[in-house]
């Protein structure tokens, strides 16, 4: 009897729920905004035939602004999607949408794990290939908001496959995974040949199955699929929650920065820091090699590093902010906290050379000073003239 009651009681519980998430997805669907078919229809129109017609998720995000931006110069069709959530402030993803429409790039605003969403988008125009850039990024935020990093990197990653293979299996899909695959693997540089079994974060794990997943869809429905492991992406535009920035607006205000330490043997941090451009051509290069979906036909799945092969120290890349503000660092030292970010990232790019012809050419100093002549130019003079109360008050993770 009682454990009728319990089976009762489990099948109420997950009935409420499910109900719930239905009733979540009805209400999210009631509330997408209309799209736009005369500016998305002018967004997707290429100068020439050859030219691809792309539609590229997470396109108010960074990288998805410069590589829609570069796109659309160079001849080819472009559609938006992105759902501009908060988790950094929303003012700089309006900012680079406005950079967008000012070059032509309509984006939709549609939330990928609202179910059909991404299809709805993918009937828009007649699009040659998908760059899947959106995703709940982050290391440390997972700690606080592991849910946003399900609905956005598992059911948004299971949508865009639905929709590719239910709508059009011939077009081929570029995702963004990372170079936090690679985890705790103590062998450098990372190379594409290692095991990736031991990720540090729940953000690496969810790049890791979209990863798993590729091979699955490619598989059974024979989707040409490529993922491409960023190694930490910095430049104009760039990521407020990433220590660059969050550094530059310290620097520039007199505040101390943490500067996290090994708490093994007190080292300092590394990161094979990669400049946007860099970045930005290794996913075009990667669509324009990424060759036609159809079971038989579309090659094996493809994962490229994209880094740029040189491992630099955090306080390096400190030493360059010092130079472009012209302003000295507090700096602070602090063990780094047991929150799933990893020592040291080393890139291998073999792979993206020969296949891609991949060649990253900008350097820590040069590339921060890009940056920093960028962040002047759009806050202001001193940083912060510029600067909403959201993005004044938002201190990151
Ligand atoms: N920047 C880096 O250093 C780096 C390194 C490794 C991997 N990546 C990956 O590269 C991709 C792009 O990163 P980024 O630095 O441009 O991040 P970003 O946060 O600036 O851009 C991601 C965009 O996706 C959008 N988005 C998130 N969830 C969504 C959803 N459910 N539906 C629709 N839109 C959604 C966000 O609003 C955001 O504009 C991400 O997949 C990220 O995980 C980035």
């Amino acid at each position: 009897m009682a454990c009728l009651a319990l089976i009762c009681l489990l099948y109420l519980t997950t009935q409420s729920s499910v109900s719930s998430a239905k009733s979540l997805t009805r209400s999210a669907r009631l509330m997408r905004k209309p799209i736009d078919y005369t500016s998305a229809h002018s967004s997707c129109g290429r100068t020439d035939d050859d030219k691809m017609i792309v539609l590229v998720t997470g396109a108010a995000g960074f990288v998805g602004m410069h590589t829609s931006l570069t796109l659309k110069a160079s001849g080819h069709g472009v559609l938006g999607l992105d759902n501009f959530n908060d988790y950094y402030p929303v003012p700089l993803k309006r900012a680079r949408q406005k950079a967008l429409l000012a070059a032509g790039v309509y984006v939709a605003e549609r939330d990928l794990a609202d179910e059909g969403a991404f299809a709805e988008a993918l009937g828009v125009c007649a699009f040659t290939h998908v760059l899947h850039l959106a995703a709940q990024a982050g290391v440390r935020y997972a700690v606080v908001n592991p849910q946003s990093y399900v609905r956005s990197n598992l059911m948004g990653f299971v949508e865009v496959m639905e929709a590719v293979r239910h709508l059009d299996k011939s077009i081929p899909v570029v995702y963004a995974s990372s170079s936090s695959v690679y985890g705790l693997n103590t062998k450098q540089p990372f190379s594409e040949e290692d095991r990736v079994d031991s990720p540090a974060s729940l953000y690496a794990a969810t790049k890791k199955s979209n990863e798993v997943m590729a091979h699955a869809y490619w598989n059974i429905y024979g989707l040409s699929l490529t993922g491409l492991r960023f190694f930490t992406v910095y430049g104009p535009f760039g990521r407020p929650d990433m220590a660059y920035f969050s550094f530059t607006k310290a620097v520039l205000a007199g505040s101390p920065i943490k500067v996290f330490q090994n708490p093994a043997d007190g080292g300092e941090l590394s990161r094979d820091f990669t400049y946007i451009d860099d970045i930005v051509h290794g996913c075009i290069r990667s669509l324009e090699t990424s060759g036609a979906s159809g079971k038989g036909v579309a090659k094996p799945p493809r994962i490229f590093n994209l880094g740029n092969t040189q491992p630099t120290e955090v306080s390096v890349m400190v030493n360059a902010i010092e130079k472009a503000t012209g302003r000295k660092a507090i700096r602070k030292f602090v063990p780094m906290p047991a929150t799933g970010d990893v020592v040291s990232t080393f890139a291998d790019v073999d792979h993206a050379r020969t296949e891609l012809g991949y060649s990253p050419s900008t350097g820590i100093e040069e590339g921060i000073s890009k940056f920093v002549t960028w962040y002047l130019d759009y806050y202001g003079p001193n940083g912060y003239e510029r600067a909403t109360p959201e993005e004044l008050a938002y201190k990151g993770y």
